[in-house]
């Protein structure tokens, strides 16, 4: 899967990955309360392009809210369903109590997860190990993948306090399947090689989300794929080369921005991007 990316994940990327074998795409966050303003930016976010299939992440922490914003909301080709932050490390969004700030919170979590089921919609929740070390030591995240139903969870295996140089701890997951009964748990975080996502399939997680390494490799999903068998026969690995040229094209065909290709060619070729 590829995973949310503010500012870079815009539909022309979300079809770049797509047609290099991510199986599934997410929109980057937006809160409920924006769609209720009507707020531009954030209804570009999920404004359909093609039938690339999406997600649509949201930052929520109110069912009514959310109840009203999915009354008028109608699904289009390629909608698979919503996501539930609650991985954002933001202190903005956690002072509003949502994002990493409601990993603990199960009750609520399932009660905005009701809310999107009894809408008709597939729904999946992102979290991390909480919002810091001691949340992460008391295993708290553990409350939602034990008390929630979304049809998968995704685990980013670090807390909030956490920078984004520091390392996931991979050693949770296990742990982390058992919790969820049977619910497929989706790993992320610094996933970059096939010998990775080969242990964490060892562990029992049912799929991988890359976010960063497929900003540098649009391709990485069918490179993965092709390296572990999955892809059979194996799938053509463009060069950066003819990935800026695909690039190019998709948002010629469905309208992509100036904005948003200038930070792609910024990023695209890096092994680590700088963002
Ligand atoms: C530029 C950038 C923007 C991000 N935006 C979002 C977002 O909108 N929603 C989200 O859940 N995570 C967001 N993340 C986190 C990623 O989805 C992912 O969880 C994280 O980068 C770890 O995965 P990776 O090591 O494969 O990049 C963002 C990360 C980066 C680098």
């Amino acid at each position: 899967m590829l995973a949310s990316l503010e500012r870079y994940s815009d539909s022309v990327f979300r079809t770049l990955c797509y047609s290099h074998g991510a199986d599934l795409t997410f929109t980057e966050m937006a809160h409920v309360e924006s769609f209720l303003r009507r707020n531009r930016v954030s209804l570009e976010k999920i404004e359909p392009r093609d039938a690339t299939p999406v997600q649509i992440q949201v930052l929520s922490g109110n069912e009514g809210r959310l109840d009203r914003f999915l009354s008028s909301f109608k699904p289009f080709d390629g909608f698979m369903g919503f996501n539930l932050n609650l991985s954002c490390p933001s202190k903005d969004v956690i002072r509003q109590g949502k994002g990493a700030a409601m990993v603990k919170r199960a009750e609520k979590t399932a009660r905005l997860v009701s809310t999107i089921r009894d809408h008709g919609h597939p729904v999946s929740v992102k979290i991390r190990l909480g919002l810091n070390q001691y949340e992460k030591d008391n295993r708290l995240y553990l409350n939602n993948l034990g008390g929630v139903d979304p049809d998968f969870f995704v685990v980013h295996a670090k807390h909030a306090a956490q920078s984004s140089d520091e390392k996931e701890d991979n050693s949770v997951y296990p742990e982390c399947v058992e919790a969820a009964r049977g619910i497929p748990v989706i790993a992320n975080g610094g996933i970059e090689t096939p010998e990775m996502v080969q242990s964490l399939v060892e562990m029992g997680v049912g799929g991988v989300m890359m976010g960063r390494p497929a900003m540098g490799n649009p391709a990485i999903f069918d490179y993965m794929k092709n390296e572990l068998g999955v892809n059979n026969p194996p799938r053509p690995v463009p060069t950066t080369d003819d990935l800026k040229q695909e690039y190019d094209d998709i948002s010629e065909a469905i309208g992509g921005s100036e904005e948003y290709r200038s930070r792609f060619l910024k990023v695209v070729g890096e092994t680590r991007p700088h963002y």
